[in-house]
Formats: C-alpha cells, sequence, structure tokens
C-alpha cells in the first residue's frame, strides 16, 4: 500500500495508516534475533520504531549504529497496555532503508553527548551535543521565547529595526569593546544598539531590536559571553515609572505567551520542573536600600569589608541577594558614576540615575535600562566628564537639537532569560555556539 511521507510531529495524526519516516538513529535496542526498536528522532519530535523477523536478519540491521540515518515505513500502532513511548504508540516497521551510516561506535559518541563529561569537552563537540534531547529542548525554546517578543512587541505596536554591528561609538564603555580593522580605519563591533534605536524615535516611533551584542569581558563567569542576544527598545515620551511598567510588561507577556504554546510549556516542565510565571507588580528596590540589605544580611567582600554607597555590587552579592529574596526584583536609582555616560540623572537627588536592572532568582541581572539624558548641554558635560570625544558621536547629539523628548530604553540579555526559564546552571548552554574569553569554535 501507499505510504504518506510525515514528520514525527504529525505522527498522532497519522496513526493506523502507512507512513513514510525519515530521520536519526537516536537509540538502539536489539532483543534477541528477531527484535529490535529505533528511537526515531526527525527534529520535529522522538518516534519509536518496531522491526521484527527479516527485517532484523539484513546486514543492515545488524551493523546499525546510532546517529545513522534511516527511512522507515510502516503503521504507526497505538502500544498494547504495560508498554510506553513517547505518544503511546509505535511505528510498526513494514519496510526499511538506511540513508547513511554513522561510525559504529556507540559508545565513543554516547561520551561526547555524556552529561557528565567535563564542560570544556562538550563544547568541543557543541555540534554533536545539540543533537541531545536537552540541549535541543532548550534551543528549542530559544526558538519560541524570540518568537514571543516578535509577538509582544508586534501586539503593542513597536517597529522592528536592524541596527549596524560594526560602529565607531561605544555605549558601555571602553574596557569591553572588540576593536576592527574598517579599511583602515579603527571601528568596534557593537556593545548595544541603544544610540541607534534613539535615533530612530522620530521617525519610527517605539522601536525594538533583536542582534547581536558584543563584549570583550575578561571574566569567566557563568552569565558572561563575548556574544549574545540583545533584546533592546526605545520608547519617546514616558517617565522612569512608565518604563518600569514596560520592562515588566515585556517579562510577563513574553513568559506568558511561551507558556500558551503547548510543546514549549512541556519542553520548559521537563528542563525546568514547577516553574511559575512571575507575578506583576515585580519587588522594586533602590540601589541605597540593595546596600543596606547586604550589611543586615552580612554579605560582605572577600576581606570582611561591606559595599558602600558609590560602590558597583558585582556578581556574587548581587545573585547572593536575589537569590535570597527569590522573586524578580528592579532595582533602580544606581549611582551616576557607576552607570554609563547616557543617563538621566533622578530630580529628587543628581547623584543618582533614574535606572534600572531587572534581578533574577538563580541567575542575576537579566535586564539594564534607564531614561536618557534628552538636554543638549547636559549630554555635553556627560561626554566631557566620561573623558569621551563627543565627535564620532554627531549623529546622537542631533536627536538633542532637531527635537528632543524625554525618552528611555532598556536591554535584556536573551541568553540570561533563556537560562533563569530553563533552569541552566550557565548562559552557555543557551547559546547555539557559544563563544566566551578563549573559545570561538566550533
Ligand atoms: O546592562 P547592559 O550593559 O545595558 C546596555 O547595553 C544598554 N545599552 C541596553 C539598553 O538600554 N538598550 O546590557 C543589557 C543586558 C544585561 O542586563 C545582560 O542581561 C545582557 O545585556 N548582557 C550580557 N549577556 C551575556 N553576556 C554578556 N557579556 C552580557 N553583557 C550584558
Ligand atoms: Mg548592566
Amino acid at each position: 500500500p501507499e505510504a504518506t511521507k510525515i514528520k514525527i510531529r504529525d505522527s498522532v495524526a497519522n496513526r493506523n495508516k502507512r507512513v513514510k519516516v525519515s530521520g536519526w538513529v537516536q537509540n538502539l535496542r536489539v532483543q534477541g534475533k528477531d527484535m529490535m526498536f529505533i528511537d526515531l528522532r526527525d527534529g520535529t519530535g522522538y518516534l519509536q520504531c518496531i522491526l521484527t523477523g527479516k527485517l532484523c536478519h539484513t546486514f543492515d540491521a545488524l551493523t546499525l549504529t546510532i546517529e545513522s540515518t534511516v527511512t522507515l515505513y510502516g503503521v504507526i500502532s497505538e502500544l498494547p497496555a504495560g508498554k510506553t513511548a513517547p505518544d503511546n504508540h509505535e511505528l510498526v516497521a513494514d519496510y526499511w532503508e538506511v540513508i547513511h551510516k554513522a561510525p559504529g561506535d556507540k559508545e565513543a559518541f554516547g561520551n561526547k553527548l555524556n552529561a557528565e563529561a567535563d564542560p570544556s569537552v562538550l563544547l568541543d563537540q557543541r555540534h554533536l551535543v545539540i543533537r541531545s534531547k536537552k540541549q535541543s529542548a532548550v534551543l528549542r525554546v530559544r526558538a519560541q521565547l524570540m518568537k514571543s517578543f516578535r509577538d509582544h512587541f508586534d501586539s503593542r505596536g513597536y517597529t522592528e529595526v536592524t541596527p549596524p554591528c560594526m560602529v565607531q561609538t561605544q555605549v558601555e564603555g571602553g574596557s569591553t569593546l572588540f576593536t576592527l580593522d574598517y579599511y583602515g580605519e579603527p571601528a568596534y563591533l557593537t556593545q548595544s544598539s541603544q544610540l541607534y534605536l534613539e535615533t530612530c524615535l522620530p521617525a519610527l516611533g517605539d522601536v525594538w531590536c533583536m542582534a547581536e551584542s558584543y563584549r570583550a569581558e575578561r571574566s569567566h563567569t557563568r552569565r558572561h559571553l563575548s556574544e549574545y542576544t540583545h533584546l533592546e527598545a526605545e520608547m519617546a515620551f514616558l517617565d522612569f515609572n512608565d518604563l518600569l511598567d514596560k520592562i515588566e510588561d515585556l517579562i510577563c507577556d513574553t513568559i506568558d505567551r511561551v507558556l500558551a504554546h503547548e510543546p514549549t510549556r512541556r519542553l520548559v516542565e521537563e528542563l525546568n520542573p514547577g516553574f511559575k510565571a512571575p507575578s506583576r507588580p515585580f519587588k522594586r528596590m533602590h540601589y541605597s536600600e540593595a546596600i543596606e540589605y547586604l550589611k543586615e544580611h552580612n554579605i560582605a567582600k572577600e576581606d570582611g569589608t561591606f559595599y558602600e554607597f558609590g560602590e558597583d555590587i558585582p556578581e556574587a552579592p548581587e545573585r547572593a541577594m536575589t537569590d535570597q529574596i527569590g522573586v524578580p526584583i528592579l532595582l533602580t536609582h544606581f549611582p551616576a558614576e557607576i552607570k554609563a555616560f547616557y543617563m538621566k540623572r533622578s530630580k529628587e537627588d543628581p547623584r543618582l540615575t533614574e535606572s534600572v536592572d531587572v534581578l533574577m532568582p538563580n541567575v542575576g541581572e537579566i535586564v539594564g535600562g534607564s531614561m536618557r539624558i534628552s538636554d543638549y548641554d547636559e549630554l555635553m558635560a556627560a561626554y566631557k566628564r566620561e573623558e569621551l570625544d563627543p565627535t564620532p558621536y554627531y549623529w546622537y547629539i542631533d536627536q538633542r537639537k532637531y527635537g528632543s523628548s524625554e525618552h528611555a530604553g532598556y536591554g535584556l540579555g536573551v541568553e540570561r532569560l533563556l537560562a533563569w526559564l530553563c533552569n541552566r546552571y550557565t548562559v552557555r548552554e543557551c547559546s547555539l555556539y557559544p563563544r566566551f574569553t578563549g573559545r570561538c569554535q566550533p
């Protein structure tokens, strides 16, 4: 009889019909001479296939290896009581062929995928490791997360833009810039698309982008990458409280959208059992309150002294505080000295900026945002204070001449949000091919 060519994701709808399915051998179990199980993977799902009798006696059957590619023909039948398999059915094969045979080394391949292997081995072998159930699940959630961001901004009326990655201005300080030779002129890989997004406001209204950002971070931490996916948005005519509301809305609405997609909700549940979407409003806390919190809870520096007002709160104490509090925090009003040149000062206390970081349990900072300086003279003074040459920023400065406005924006690290959502130990598991100090391959 005829066979319908299907993808595994459609196997339930094609039960009791003769189908043709192609994919990779995820796993292989031989039971005696006359029975063999293939766990087939085709990128859309997993399907148990059973081969019996003559089908198991061929040379191909006797020498089949995991990660070989095969095509199977047969009927997808519900399992008898007592047997289990994905979707509670299996393909009862009546014919099959090998498309390509992988080197027959189950042990070697298994070791490459072994979660107990040294992390650097797993990173060297990442092109194979992404085939594993867990790693492919994270990448699948990532795809749905990116779609959900897009749907979120679409529903809120923002326009998506594509700023350049090769630039001649810095955004977040000179120490983490990657430099490149641009036809003999110095240039950088972008740290953030923020400044370009600001120029789009008078042209397009509220805008957003999702692009790679680059940071030459020397620190070997679980949450720093040299190349990461940066989701950024910029809005005009709003105040600081509006900004906080919009950040909350982004996170909560996007997570709701991810979980509303049933296959993704199941993957999140497998990766992060018991995950609950965060509820609004988030806890709001001033930077100065965080400094007090660290003292009250005895979270100190290595030398035993406490963090004082004006100091940057590094990753470890920030994590300790966030994990103790256990809910998302909007940490606001950082001192100007520890923040970027473009941030607007607080009206109540000019030592402070109208700035915000979102901190998530188990990850720490996932978002950084602020009101922007909208006044020309104030911006020029900021360049002076930071000892930055304003010349290459002429186009940015022009925004304060030709119709300035109160405006604000934020940037979110996609890998960090994903690490929180999928309960991954490090952002390295949340990037397809992570780049960090000492690693630029595969
Ligand atoms: O806090 P950051 O440096 O802020 C900016 O770049 C602003 N210009 C964004 C804006 O307002 N449009 O970076 C924003 C976020 C961080 O909160 C973090 O989640 C992520 O980007 N991030 C990194 N993620 C992975 N690896 C790194 N090295 C990262 N550096 C920042
Ligand atoms: Mg930051």
